[in-house]
C-alpha cells in the first residue's frame, strides 16, 4: 500500500534520480518531471515495478513553467503529499562572462521555479494540515563563491526563504527542510569541470538522496550531508566574511579551464 505520493522535479539524472528511487524504495509513489522524457520513462520503468509513477515532462525554466506543472498534477487528480524541488542548473564563470540566457535560466529555475512551486502546493498542504517540502540547496548557500556568483547566491536564497518558513509553519502540519550537498558526482559537477576532482572528495548520489529523505521525514530544516562538507560550513560561518570570500576569490583564480 503507498504511503503518499511524492512529486519530484529535476527527476531525469543525478541526486533527482537517486531521489526517484529512495522516495520508491520506502513506498511512496510518485510524480517525476524533467525535460528529458526519454530519461524519465526509464526510470518509470525501473520504478513500477513496486510503486505507481506518473511523467510529466515540462521545462520549468521557461515562463509560467512552475504553473504549467502545477496544471498538469493538478489534472492527475492525485494530492501531492511531500514535493522535492530538487531541479537546478549551474554555471562556473565569472558573473559579467555568462550569457544573459544563463543568468536568466538559472535564476528562472533555481528561484523562481522552486518559489512559485512552493508557494503553490503550500496552499493545499496547509488548508489540509500535512505535508513535507525538500528543496535542494547546497552547501554554496552557506557563503559567496567567486566564480560561481549567481548559483550560490541562488542557493542562499532557497536556504533563507526554507529557513523563514520552517518558523511560519509551525503548527500547520506541514514541514520545509533544505537538504545542503557538498560536490556530488552528477552530469552537472562533470559540466562544471569539477568532474576532475578526485572521487574521494564527492558524495555519492545515493547517499544524498538518503539524507534529503531522512531529513525530510524527521522534519529538520537543514541537513548537509558528510562531515568534511558540515566542517567547513561551521568553519565558515565561524570567520569574518572579508576571510571567506578572500579564499573563495583566490581559489577562483586557479579554476580549470572550461
Ligand atoms: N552535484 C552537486 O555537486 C550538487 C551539490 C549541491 C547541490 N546540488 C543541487 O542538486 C540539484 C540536482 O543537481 P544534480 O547535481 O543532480 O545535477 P543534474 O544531474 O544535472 O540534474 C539536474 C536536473 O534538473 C533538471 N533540469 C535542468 N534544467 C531544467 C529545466 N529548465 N526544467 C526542468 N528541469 C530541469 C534536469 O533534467 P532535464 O535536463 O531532463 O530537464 C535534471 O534532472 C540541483 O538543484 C543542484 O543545484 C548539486
Amino acid at each position: 500500500m503507498s504511503r503518499g505520493i511524492a512529486l519530484i522535479t529535476g527527476a531525469s539524472s543525478g541526486i533527482g534520480e537517486a531521489l526517484a528511487h529512495q522516495f520508491a524504495g520506502q513506498g511512496f509513489d510518485l510524480i517525476i518531471t524533467a525535460r528529458r522524457g526519454d530519461l524519465l520513462a526509464n526510470l518509470a520503468e525501473t520504478l513500477e515495478e513496486t510503486v505507481q509513477v506518473d511523467i510529466i515532462t515540462c521545462d520549468l525554466a521557461a515562463p509560467e513553467g512552475a504553473q504549467t506543472l502545477f496544471d498538469a498534477v493538478t489534472e492527475l487528480g492525485k494530492p501531492v503529499d511531500i514535493l522535492v524541488n530538487n531541479a537546478g542548473v549551474a554555471h562556473s564563470d565569472e558573473f559579467h562572462k555568462l550569457e544573459p540566457q544563463q543568468v536568466s535560466q538559472l535564476i528562472a529555475l533555481n528561484i523562481t521555479a522552486l518559489t512559485t512551486l512552493s508557494h503553490l502546493f503550500l496552499n493545499e498542504m496547509v488548508a489540509r494540515g500535512s505535508g513535507r517540502i525538500l528543496n535542494v540547496a547546497s552547501v554554496a548557500a552557506f557563503q559567496p563563491v567567486p566564480a560561481m556568483s549567481l548559483y550560490a547566491a541562488s542557493k542562499a536564497f532557497v536556504l533563507s526563504l526554507t529557513e523563514a518558513l520552517s518558523e511560519e509553519l509551525r503548527g500547520t502540519g506541514v514541514s520545509v527542510t533544505a537538504l545542503c550537498p557538498g560536490l556530488t558526482k552528477t552530469e552537472m559537477v562533470e559540466q562544471l569541470a569539477a568532474g576532475d576532482v578526485p572521487e574521494v572528495f564527492m558524495s555519492s548520489t545515493t547517499t544524498v538522496a538518503r539524507e534529503g529523505y531522512e531529513a525530510l521525514m524527521a522534519r529538520e530544516v537543514i541537513r548537509i550531508p558528510g562531515l568534511a562538507n558540515q566542517a567547513a560550513v561551521t568553519w565558515a560561518q565561524h570567520q569574518p566574511r572579508w576571510l571567506v570570500r578572500g579564499i573563495g576569490g583566490f581559489i577562483s583564480k586557479f579554476r580549470p579551464p572550461r
